[in-house]
Order: C-alpha cells, then sequence, then structure tokens
C-alpha cells in the first residue's frame, strides 16, 4: 500500500514531497493515522525521550494594534476589556512561577506599543538578574530588526511567532493592513539574531484547504525552527469568524504529528486550545508527538480578559493549580514533567 510507503518514507527520512503530502492527508483512515502518531511519538522519543517540558505562560497585556479576523483580543472588538500588567506585576508572576519550579518564562501580549523597546529591555533584565537560570521567551508579535536585537542581548533567547498560514491570500484576508512578507522576514531575522523561534499555524481556518496545511507543513520543513505551535480555530463572538466553524481535534492532531516527522528535533507544544476543544486535547496531542505545555501564570484577574477565543480553558485557576493538573494529565499518558529549561538540544551546551 502506497500509504504505508510514504509513511515509512517520512518516518526514515524525515522528508516528503508536497504531492506526496496531499496523497497522505488525502487517504488516512483510521489505521494509518494511529500509524502516524505511532511513528511521531517514536521520533520524538528518539530526540527527548518521554519528558515534558513545562514553560510558565504569562500574559502580560491585551492590548493590539492588529485586527486578525479570528483573534478575540483584535483591537477592533470594543467589547474586550483591555489590561496591561505593570513591571512589577510581571516579575510578580515569575517569582510565583519560579517558586512553583518554573525555569522557562513565556512572556505574551498583543501587539502593544506602550511597551517600548526600553521597557521591555528592562523586564527583561529584571527577570534575569533574579532568576539567570530561567530561560525567557518572548511572544510578542512583529517588531523593527533593531529591537528583536536589543531583547536578544538583553537576555532574552527565545521568541515565538506563529505564521499562522503559509497561504499568502488566506493570510492577507485573514490579517487587514498586515504583510504577509514581513512576517515570514522576522521569522528569518530572528533565527539570524540567534534566538531559538518558534513558528506555527491554525488548523481549521475559514476557507483553509488541505493544500494550504500542506504549505504550512512545508514552510516549517524550510524555516526549520527550534519550536513548533499548532492548534485549532475556535471561533470568538465577537470578531467576525464568530459564526463560522471551529476547526477539529483529528486534523490538528495529524498537523502536529506531521510536524514532528518534518522536524523531528523540534519543541512541540500540547496547545492550551487543543484542551479546550477536547477534555483531553492536550494528552492527545502529547500522544501524537508533542513535547511542551504551557501552564498559565498569568494573574487570576486579568486571564478571563485574554481570551483569544471562546470558552478557554484554566481561567479560573491558580498557578498551582495549572501546575499539578498538568502534571496529572502528563503522567497519564506514561510521560513525565521536566521542569528544566528545556532548551533545544543544538542550544544545550552553549549557554
Ligand atoms: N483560535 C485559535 N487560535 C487563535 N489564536 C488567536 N486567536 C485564535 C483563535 N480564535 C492564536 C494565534 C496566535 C496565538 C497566540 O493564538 O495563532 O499566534
Ligand atoms: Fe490549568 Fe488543568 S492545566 S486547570
Amino acid at each position: 500500500n502506497s500509504l504505508d510507503l510514504l509513511l515509512d518514507k517520512l518516518y526514515n527520512t524525515n522528508e516528503l514531497s508536497r504531492d506526496e503530502l496531499i496523497y497522505v492527508l488525502e487517504n488516512l483512515d483510521e489505521e494509518h493515522t494511529q500509524k502516524l502518531f505511532d511513528y511521531a511519538r517514536r521520533t520524538r522519543d528518539r530526540y527527548y525521550g518521554n519528558k515534558v517540558y513545562m514553560r510558565g505562560l504569562i500574559e502580560f497585556s491585551n492590548i493590539c494594534r492588529m485586527n486578525c479576523l479570528y483573534c478575540g483580543i483584535r483591537a477592533g472588538n470594543s467589547k474586550a476589556e483591555r489590561y496591561r500588567l505593570s513591571e512589577e506585576e510581571i516579575f510578580e508572576c515569575c517569582r510565583e512561577g519560579y517558586a512553583l519550579g518554573y525555569r522557562t518564562f513565556v512572556l505574551q501580549s498583543g501587539e502593544d506599543p506602550w511597551y517600548t523597546a526600553d521597557r521591555v529591555v528592562s523586564i527583561i533584565a529584571r527577570i534575569k538578574k533574579s532568576f539567570p537560570d530561567a530561560a525567557i521567551t518572548l511572544s510578542i508579535g512583529e517588531r523593527d530588526d533593531d529591537e528583536y536585537r536589543a531583547f536578544f542581548e538583553a537576555g532574552a533567547e527565545r521568541y515565538l511567532l506563529r505564521h499562522e498560514t503559509a497561504s499568502k491570500s488566506l493570510y492577507e484576508r485573514l490579517h487587514p493592513g498586515a504583510s504577509f512578507d514581513n512576517r515570514r522576514r522576522c521569522l528569518w531575522v530572528l533565527k539570524e539574531i540567534g534566538y531559538q523561534v518558534g513558528a506555527g499555524f491554525i488548523v481549521g481556518l475559514p476557507g483553509q484547504t488541505k493544500q494550504d496545511l500542506v504549505e504550512d507543513l512545508l514552510f516549517l520543513k524550510q524555516l526549520n525552527p527550534h519550536m513548533i505551535g499548532i492548534g485549532p480555530f475556535i471561533p470568538h463572538k465577537e470578531t467576525p469568524l464568530g459564526k463560522e466553524k471551529a476547526g477539529t481535534v483529528e486534523d490538528t492532531l495529524v498537523m502536529v504529528a506531521l510536524a514532528r516527522l518534518l522536524v523531528p528535533d523540534c519543541l512541540l507544544p500540547a496547545t492550551t486550545a487543543m484542551g479546550t476543544l477536547h477534555p483531553r486535547g492536550r494528552e492527545l496531542a502529547l500522544m501524537a508527538g508533542a513535547n511542551v505545555v504551557m501552564p498559565n501564570l498569568s494573574p487570576v484577574w486579568a486571564r478571563p480578559k485574554y481570551e483569544l477565543y471562546q470558552n478557554k480553558i484554566c481561567i479560573g485557576e491558580e498557578a498551582a493549580h495549572c501546575r499539578s493538573c498538568i502534571e496529572r494529565r502528563i503522567n497519564s499518558v506514561s510521560m513525565e514533567v521536566d521542569m528544566g529549561r528545556g532548551d533545544h538540544y543544538k542550544f544545550r551546551q552553549k549557554r
């Protein structure tokens, strides 16, 4: 059977052509999906064993100058209650996280110009000074190249910037006023500067085709990022896509597994959006080749306001609760929590 041959080829070489990927997506049945997940798990185990790396997520501002059609904190959503954490409040989240054992903090926000390069540098320096053994990941969108450089020099070592979709026409429809080419350029610049870089995409966007998803996978193969974030589209009622259908757990799991096989050494989160669509969504992602989780360290009062999509999980939970909840979930799929920095293996000796 040619599907078996293609899956074997993918497992053995970590490569498939555009036509081969299309063939796989069009012909996957239940049996071959299980085989795909099995290969993805084995590939993950070869590089990272059964460890799941923990990242503490701090959502420090939901103010955003962008207007992405799918996103609940888009500038155009006048119903969103906006907030910003001060440097002090961000630092407090890190302190709580550090005490719980976290050694990576992901600082995420909308594209909020109040956080000038100087302010961001000051926040990074403050965290680095108190917690020199913790890694800082930024997820604050598109910035100028020299700002990216300044953040890196201040001590930020990782940057998450999903490419969102590799289809130029879909990208332009979903991101009014934004540049498809600049976003991709940013990813190359970040790599060039020396960050561990995370790209990724949304599965099940309105109008997205199998061909588009194959382009997402091929772009990842080409960029070869250190981290890959993949999650299902989930509608938010105060957005133009509020009445559209959500992506599916099944389609997203297939993309997670294919990303694992095409970029075998990447760090790949079981995303919160997966946990939102299905009670065991994150566990299923771990069983399809994921090996990172990002529990929330944001202040409980801020969580419901950082509503990218509806019904987001962990809204009412304290950080300590999420820490133990997630550990139980990880153990339920025979994996183990790793509270270390969880660097990409190419970066392990350097720092
Ligand atoms: N559904 C799924 N993912 C979303 N994101 C934003 N809005 C949605 C939504 N409605 C994702 C984007 C962004 C990340 C932080 O959250 O991919 O990069
Ligand atoms: Fe937050 Fe389970 S991880 S409640």
